[in-house]
């Protein structure tokens, strides 16, 4: 097992480096999409909004640039309003007036989507939910937490943590995303294997309509068998269907021994054999199952600065225990991967429980995202795919696109069948566009994936669902939207494709 690391063999430098901090067009500019029949905001509407709010919650201006633009640069709105209640009644309140005006809204968390779903198309009323923050209770019998939609990932993780809990659900984006944003997209994220998603996890939530009323659909048990479990309504649904202002999550107690073997794997069918293997042996500690390809890592390793422990190799493996008993694990990971290397599976491998050892290897999977937005402009492809297909996607498309895309590569959540694909260029491009849309989602059809594994439809992805649900569901989704929403103005041209198409 090595420690040491051979340089990367492929030049970042020389591939260009492009500034992402460049502001992107309007979306009206750069998508075809006409500006619902919605009212424009006047002087009145925005008394009432300070008549709702104190004034300082209330932003126009410049200040709302930052709120128009989506985490990857893929979207810019024109709103001149942003809202941040504390409460559901603020929430209430708001929804009750912008329905009676017809005034569109969107709900936003901490806007690291990255479906374009977050941010205003136009000039839609932003609802940010920052201030939403209270924690309101945490159960440690239970292990069931109750808080404001608006609370930080991390900071909800950190409040459990002190009473031996963990929040079943863990991102790169922690640090900023909202545990409601989490619930509004079904965030899938790095531990999904071990947890389940958040339709299981979550309890109950607090929703407002877009009429103001409010839906208190909070639970404080796992097992509430009462007719149709409505959360899941919201659960998933982007802001569509309601703004979650509140919700009852299940914190199962944190490990207390977390164990990570980071290996290098030579080809794809070693992947799937070495997933396996880990599987067969490491059954109920095993907590997490994490693939990235060569090109990934570089861009990570070389972008933060980071040193990785192995050498080159076409693909790397994550493979996390969480247990409670440190030395059981540490010798059933280290068995593992001594196993995977004897049949050749696995070509070498690091084990560790050092938390700054840990932290390195999480930081080189959980930064790529961030590592290619330094790099230029990313499309981004969020697919389910079997697991015989699920690499095969990336050279395919790396054929395809050629020498216009900087990079095209793959990671992801190979131990859900989630992949993470990614086309690199300098900035955005009409030319590759068509080039990877729709192509990407007919081939995932094809092989009857999912267009969306986790990060949701949004703005990007409507025109593409068909391909993932039948008629008839998409026709039934519509017809929940319209009873629930008949104004439409909750997060207009995101997740249902338009009417005329
Ligand atoms: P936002 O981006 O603000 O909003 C997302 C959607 O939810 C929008 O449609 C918005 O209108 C709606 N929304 C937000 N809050 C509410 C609310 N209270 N009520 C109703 N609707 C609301 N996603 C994964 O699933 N797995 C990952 O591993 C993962 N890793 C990521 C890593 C990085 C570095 C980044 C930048 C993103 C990652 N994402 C991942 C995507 C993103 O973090 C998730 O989609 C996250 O759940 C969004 O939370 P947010 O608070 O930022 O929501
Ligand atoms: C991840 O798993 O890193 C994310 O979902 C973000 C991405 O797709 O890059
Ligand atoms: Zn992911």
């Amino acid at each position: 097992m090595s420690l040491l690391s051979r340089s990367s063999v492929f030049n970042f430098a020389k591939r260009g480096f492009a500034s992402s901090s460049k502001i992107p067009d309007l979306t009206k500019d750069r998508y075809p999409v006409k500006r619902g029949n919605y009212a424009i905001i006047n002087d009145q509407d925005v008394a009432k909004f300070e008549s709702i709010l104190e004034k300082h919650r209330v932003i126009t201006g410049e200040e709302t640039q930052g709120y128009n633009i989506d985490w990857i640069g893929s979207v810019r709105g024109s709103s001149n309003v942003v809202l941040k209640p504390k409460t559901t009644e603020e929430v209430s309140e708001i929804l009750k007036y912008c329905n009676s005006r017809k005034i569109a809204v969107v709900p936003q968390g901490g806007n690291t989507g990255l479906v374009g779903g977050s941010v205003p198309v136009f000039d839609e009323v932003v609802i940010s939910m920052s201030l939403m923050n209270q924690i309101e209770r945490i159960d440690e019998y239970s292990g069931i937490v109750r808080c404001q939609s608006g609370v930080v990932l991390e900071a909800l993780e950190a409040n459990v943590r002190e009473k031996n809990l963990c929040v079943p659900l863990d991102l790169g984006a922690k640090g900023s995303c909202h545990i409601g944003g989490n619930v509004s997209t079904n965030a899938g994220g790095l531990r999904l294997i071990r947890y389940g998603n958040l339709h299981g996890s979550v309890l109950g939530v607090e929703a407002v309509l877009a009429n103001g009323q409010i839906m208190n659909l909070m639970s404080n048990f796992k097992k509430d068998n009462t007719g149709f479990h409505l959360k899941h309504l919201f659960i998933g649904s982007e802001g569509s269907l309601g703004i979650v202002t509140k919700l009852a999550i299940h914190c199962p107690t944190a490990p207390q021994a977390v164990n990570l073997a980071f290996v290098g794997v030579e080809n794809y069918q070693n992947v799937l054999d070495t997933f396996l293997l880990a599987k067969k042996e490491l059954g109920e500690i095993l907590s997490s199952v994490e693939m990235i390809d060569e090109l990934s890592l570089g861009c990570s390793t070389t972008m933060c600065n980071i040193q990785s422990p192995l050498q080159t190799y076409p693909f790397y493996m994550i493979f996390e225990t969480s247990g409670s008993n440190n030395a059981h694990d540490e010798e059933k990971l280290t068995n593992f991967l001594n196993n995977a290397m004897e049949k050749s599976l696995v070509a070498d491998g690091v084990v560790t429980n050092e938390s700054a050892k840990m932290k390195t290897i999480w930081e080189m999977r959980e930064r790529i995202a961030e590592s290619l937005l330094k790099m230029g402009y990313c499309f981004k492809y969020d697919i389910s795919l079997p697991l015989s297909h699920f690499y095969e996607i990336v050279p395919v498309l790396r054929e395809r696109v050629g020498d216009l895309a900087k990079i095209v590569c793959g990671y992801g959540h190979v131990g859900d069948s989630n992949l993470h694909l990614n086309v690199l260029c300098d900035s955005f491009n009409k030319e590759i566009y068509s080039l990877v849309e729709p192509f990407v989602f007919e081939y995932t059809s094809k092989l009857n994936g999912s267009v969306s594994a986790e990060h949701g439809i949004g703005f990007h992805k409507p025109k593409y669902l068909h391909f993932s649900k039948s008629k008839e569901a998409i026709d039934m989704m519509r017809q929940l939207k319209t009873l629930m929403d008949p104004n439409e103005i909750l997060n207009p041209y995101k997740v249902l494709p338009p009417l005329n198409k």
